[in-house]
């Protein structure tokens, strides 16, 4: 058996690797071994917790434990890059149901302290039903959006969950908790039901914080160091990052929680009043390029285009000596970092990818904008368009460029549902197919 203060010393060293692990999850270059150490971390402390946790029931840990394993290592096999937000939601979902399910047990074993273990509850119910409903409406499977009057039931529910969460203060019984976790279950799905299309990035990031802060109020319960400090990492990295992303769509939480944009899908715009442009075309205006600047969305990670854009780049600037760069919209594709992380991944040069502020200056001076599977990042309603959900968006501008090549499908709506009226613009041409094989067939006719 390990003394106390020997526990207490192997959390903490296991803090330390999650602490080095965030650090070098910070670079594409460290990010592996950031990966790696978090890994270290987190098998050190559930040994160390195995080893000394007295149980009446091993082999039932064991079975459980295997099962995660099984299924945590096929799904991460199976996930392709572009769901990854869906499962992000659900591993939230897991850590804050974990979260209740202890405070419960504590509760029930009457272990806890009321305070501490009821805000770990709360805020844990709060991050568990939010999260779920993020993940249906991430996977597609939950388009609803509308909630009528969702401030007003939100507001009551939040006055009625404060009431019972008093009462649980003074009286600690089961039944008063039951229903402040049943009321907080209710308002985690309030909350995350009305949130636009283009916030849900946001509000990821919120519910990540939130499941954070409720392992943190748990391990304060269960006087558990490293719950505390991996908690309040999680927690405060989450709240950094919807502080970021939020200062990235120029918004504030209160319009994202409070100020919901009802889209109604319009139907296809006319596609015969769009001009179109043949791969020919392209692979025309873009070697007769000075600069060529490319921008990648969502459909762009969607086709696995990363590597035929890289070989078209090289075409370009080694053929024709066209100069090349990356335009990369801090919410492009689905989730943070995840254009960077493509083009890292097809071995682009980081020196020839740029980021909004820095890149928007130059369309003025390119030639041919490349926008590839990319859409709610170019559109211009974001600037002049009040009624749009992604009005106040920074977005890039695109537009300036001498030509628009878009490259998709078709000209159906992005992400939040707005129609694009660049795709009408004089100087764009429409080029509809998959990503990655138009970039090919360009790249062949280059
Ligand atoms: P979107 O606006 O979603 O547009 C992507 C476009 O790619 C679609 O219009 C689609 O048009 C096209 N596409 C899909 N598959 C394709 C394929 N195989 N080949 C060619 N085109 C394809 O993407 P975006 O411009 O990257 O903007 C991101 C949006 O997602 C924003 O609204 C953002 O708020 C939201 N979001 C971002 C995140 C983060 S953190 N990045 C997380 C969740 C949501 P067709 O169907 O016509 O091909």
């Amino acid at each position: 058996m390990i003394a106390f203060e020997g526990i207490f010393l192997i959390y903490l060293l296991s803090s330390i690797f999650f602490i080095l692990a965030v650090r070098g999850l910070a670079s594409p270059a460290s990010a592996e071994r950031g990966n790696h150490l978090g890994i270290t971390g987190m098998a050190v402390c559930v040994l160390v917790t195995l080893l000394v946790v007295p149980s009446r029931n091993d082999v039932g840990i064991f079975l459980a434990l295997i099962a995660a394993a099984i299924s945590g290592i096929t799904i991460a096999n199976k996930i392709k890059m572009t769901a990854l937000p869906q499962m992000i939601a659900l591993l939230n979902a897991a850590g804050a149901l974990s979260s209740l399910l202890v405070g419960v047990v504590q509760i029930l074993r009457h272990q806890a302290h009321a305070f501490d273990t009821s805000v770990g509850m709360i805020i844990g119910a709060v991050a568990f039903s939010g999260s779920c409903v993020a993940f249906f409406k991430l996977s597609g499977l939950y388009t609803f959006q509308r909630l009528k009057f969702a401030n007003l039931i939100n507001a009551l529910i939040l006055g009625v969950i404060a009431f019972y969460w008093t009462r649980f203060s003074i009286d600690g019984t089961m039944q008063t908790a039951y229903m402040m976790i049943a009321l907080s279950l209710v308002f985690g799905a309030t909350i995350t039901l009305p949130v636009g299309g283009a916030d849900m990035p946001i509000m990821i990031s919120v519910l990540n914080a939130a499941s954070g802060f409720a392992a943190a109020g748990i391990g304060f319960s269960l006087s558990n160091i490293v719950l505390i400090i991996t908690g309040a990492i999680v927690g405060a990295s989450g709240t950094i990052l919807a502080f970021v992303m939020t200062k990235a769509m120029n918004k504030n939480f209160f319009q994202i929680l409070f100020q919901h944009k009802n889209v109604e899908q319009k139907q296809a715009l006319n596609e015969k009043t769009a001009h179109t442009a043949s791969v020919q075309d392209a692979a025309f205006l873009m070697q007769n390029a000075s600069k060529v600047i490319i921008v990648p969305g969502f459909g762009m990670a969607s086709a696995g285009a990363q590597y035929a854009l890289k070989n078209m780049t090289d075409v370009l600037e080694d053929k024709y000596g066209v100069e090349v760069k990356f335009a990369i919209h801090p919410v492009a594709g689905r989730m943070p970092g995840h254009m960077n992380v493509l083009l890292a991944e097809a071995k682009v040069d980081y020196e020839k990818v740029y980021g909004l502020e820095d890149i928007n200056p130059d369309f003025v001076s390119a030639d041919v904008a490349y926008v590839i599977g990319a859409n709610d990042i170019t559109n211009p309603a974001a600037k002049t368009d009040t009624s749009s959900p992604l009005y106040g968006m920074p977005v890039l501008d695109v537009v300036k460029a001498k030509t628009v090549i878009f490259v998709k499908r078709s000209l159906a709506a992005g992400y939040s549902g707005a129609d694009n009226p660049l795709f009408f613009a004089d100087n764009t041409l429409m080029l509809y197919g998959d990503a990655k094989k138009i970039t090919e067939e360009i790249t062949a006719d280059l």
